[in-house]
């Protein structure tokens, strides 16, 4: 299962470069900068696979890596990005044309920043995936960042925010790609995809 060796297969900038649809997916979404490309790499044991940076918008293009019998997609940003923007306007449509028109996409993990938890913008992204289709599971992110004392209300938002929204799969998983946390957590989970 997801146990093998990951490597890089391309990066597609527009819907018609993606690769056949002939196998399982996953993507991770989320806003810019809230650790997208960070958690494939702890993910995958891989420090440098997945470019990462502290400049919102690092990712530019639909991501496709390989490992097992399955793709991990990593995803550009939404909202804020260091870019110009005609160019974010254009990875935007892209990314949005993906979460609503790739049949093989099995579940959209959606990554949320456990200091911020669901804005505005994220709530666009869900019902994007509710109309679509899509099962999603929220990943929360940089949980190194905050205290253990601030988890309730973090999940008291989060929860109340998926409720709104039927493709919400309701399992939370609370993840630091800096101290590990959760890493675990989240690979038995895409395991479980796996077997299904
Ligand atoms: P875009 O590609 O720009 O959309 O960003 P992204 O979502 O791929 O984020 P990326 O993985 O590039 O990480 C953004 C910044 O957050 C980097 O400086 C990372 O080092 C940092 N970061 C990511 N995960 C964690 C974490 O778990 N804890 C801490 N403290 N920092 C993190
Ligand atoms: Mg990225």
């Amino acid at each position: 299962l997801f146990a093998g060796e990951t490597s890089f297969v391309k990066g597609v900038v527009a819907m018609s470069g993606l690769p056949p649809a002939d196998r399982l997916e996953i993507c991770f979404a989320g806003r810019s900068n809230v650790g997208k490309s960070s958690l494939i790499n702890a993910l995958t044991g891989r420090k440098g696979l997945a470019r990462a940076s502290n400049t919102p918008g690092r990712t530019q293009e639909i991501n496709y890596f390989e490992r097992d019998a399955l793709y991990l997609v990593d995803l550009p940003g939404y909202g804020f990005a260091n870019a110009p923007v005609a160019t974010v306007a254009k990875w935007q449509e892209l990314m949005r044309a993906y979460l609503s028109g790739r049949p093989t996409l099995r579940r959209a993990f959606v990554l949320i920043d456990s200091r911020h938890g669901i804005k505005k913008v994220d709530d666009e992204i869900l019902t994007l995936l509710d109309k679509a289709a899509v099962t999603f599971q929220v990943v929360l992110t940089k949980a190194d960042k905050i205290k253990t004392s601030e988890y309730p209300a973090l999940l008291e938002q989060v929860g109340k925010a998926l409720a709104k929204h039927p493709a919400a799969y309701p399992e939370l998983i609370l993840t630091s790609s800096e101290k590990g946390e959760g890493i675990p957590t989240l690979r038995s989970t895409i395991n479980g995809l796996l077997a299904d």
